[in-house]
C-alpha cells in the first residue's frame, strides 16, 4: 500500500505532499480540509478529554487501556461516548494504515460540542470527535538511552486531574519554565508531595530496592503506561509500593523514571540539582525498560 503522502504525489494531487490523513466526526479528510466549528466547547472552554496512544511497527500499544480510560474520562464530565468503542478502535487502526504511519502517536480528542457561549451546556449536544496521527520516535529515543533532567514545580492545575481532560494549559507553562531551565520534565508538587511529572507518571527506586509510584486518585492521572509497568512488576516479582513520596525523598532515593505512552519507560539522572547515584541509568529502571519493551514488541501487543 502506498503511503498516504505518496499517494497524493501520485495522483498529482493539489495537496501539499506531506499532509496527512486526519479523522473529523464522520470521516477522513485531508488534514487541510478538516474544520471545526468556532463555537466548539473544546476551544471556547477547554471542555473536551484525549488520549494519546503510541504506535510501533503500524501497532497501538496498551490500546485497551487507552480507550478505557477515554470512556471512564467522557464519563466523568457526563459527555457521552460519540461512538461505541470498537468503532473508535477502527478509526485509530485506519489513521495509521491511511498515514503509513510505523512509530510514532495516534491522538484523539472529544469535545462536548459545539453551541452559542453558555456555561451551563444543553443535554442535546453533539459530541465531537477528531484524530490525527504525528511521528515520534517512541522507542530507543536519547532519552530513554541517557536519562532526563526533571525539575520542581508547584502543581498549578485544577483539582480532577484524573481527567485527561484537554486544559493543558498549566503543564504547557511548567514544561516551558523547566525547559528553559535545561530539564526535560517537570514534577510538580502539592502539600510536600510529587503528584506526577507534567506530561508523566513519576517513580522511584528506593535505596532498599522498591519500586515507588503514587496511587490513584483526583490528584494524579491514571497512567496507562503505569498500569501495564505495575503489572510486569507483579509478574516478576518485583517489590513495589503505591504511595506519595516528597521531592527530598526522591532526590534521596537510589534510581527515579517517568513513563508515559510516549516515552515508555525514561530513566531521571537529576532531580532539581540532586544527581542520583552516579548520575546514569539505575538497573531497575533498565529492566523495566527492557521489560516493557519486550512486552509492547510481541506482535499482540501491550500488557494490558
Ligand atoms: N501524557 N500524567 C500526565 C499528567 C500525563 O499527561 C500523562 C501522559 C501521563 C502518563 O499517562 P500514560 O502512561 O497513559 O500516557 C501521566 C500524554 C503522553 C500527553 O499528554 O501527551
Amino acid at each position: 500500500m502506498l503511503r498516504a503522502s505518496a499517494r497524493l504525489v501520485a495522483e498529482g494531487n493539489r495537496r501539499a505532499p506531506m499532509e496527512r490523513i486526519v479523522y473529523r466526526h464522520d470521516g477522513f479528510t485531508p488534514e487541510s480540509e478538516a474544520r471545526i466549528s468556532l463555537f466548539d466547547r473544546g476551544f471556547l472552554f477547554g471542555d473536551a478529554v484525549y488520549e494519546v496512544t503510541a504506535a510501533l511497527d503500524g501497532r497501538l500499544i496498551d490500546e485497551d487501556l487507552h480507550l478505557e480510560r477515554l470512556e471512564r474520562s467522557l464519563s466523568e464530565l457526563e459527555i457521552p461516548m460519540p461512538l461505541p468503542r470498537a468503532e473508535i478502535a477502527g478509526i485509530q487502526a485506519e489513521l495509521v494504515a491511511r498515514n503509513g504511519l510505523k512509530e510514532g502517536v495516534v491522538y484523539l480528542h472529544v469535545s462536548r460540542g459545539a453551541a452559542d457561549r453558555d456555561f451551563i451546556w444543553s443535554e442535546d449536544l453533539k459530541p465531537l470527535l477528531i484524530g490525527f496521527t504525528q511521528t515520534k520516535i517512541v522507542r530507543d529515543s536519547p532519552s530513554q538511552r541517557e536519562g532526563i533532567a526533571v525539575d520542581l514545580a508547584p502543581d498549578p492545575r485544577w483539582a480532577r486531574r484524573d481527567v485527561k481532560t484537554a486544559m493543558l494549559l498549566g503543564q504547557a507553562l511548567a514544561k516551558r519554565a523547566a525547559r528553559r531551565r535545561g530539564f526535560q520534565e517537570v514534577w510538580l508538587v502539592e502539600e510536600g508531595e510529587i503528584t506526577e511529572g507534567a506530561s508523566s507518571t513519576a517513580w522511584i527506586v528506593t535505596r532498599e530496592g522498591r519500586i515507588v509510584t503514587r496511587g490513584n486518585s483526583w490528584a494524579v492521572l491514571p497512567g496507562c503506561t503505569r498500569r501495564a509497568v505495575l503489572r510486569l512488576c507483579a509478574e516478576q516479582g518485583l517489590s513495589f509500593e503505591e504511595r506519595a513520596f516528597s521531592p527530598e525523598e526522591a532526590q534521596a532515593a537510589a534510581e527515579a523514571f517517568v513513563t508515559s505512552a510516549t516515552s515508555f519507560v525514561t530513566p531521571v539522572v537529576r532531580i532539581g540539582d540532586e544527581i542520583l547515584g552516579d548520575g546514569r541509568p539505575g538497573p531497575t529502571t533498565r529492566r523495566l525498560q527492557a521489560l516493557y519493551l519486550e512486552a509492547v514488541s510481541k506482535p499482540e501487543a501491550a500488557p494490558a
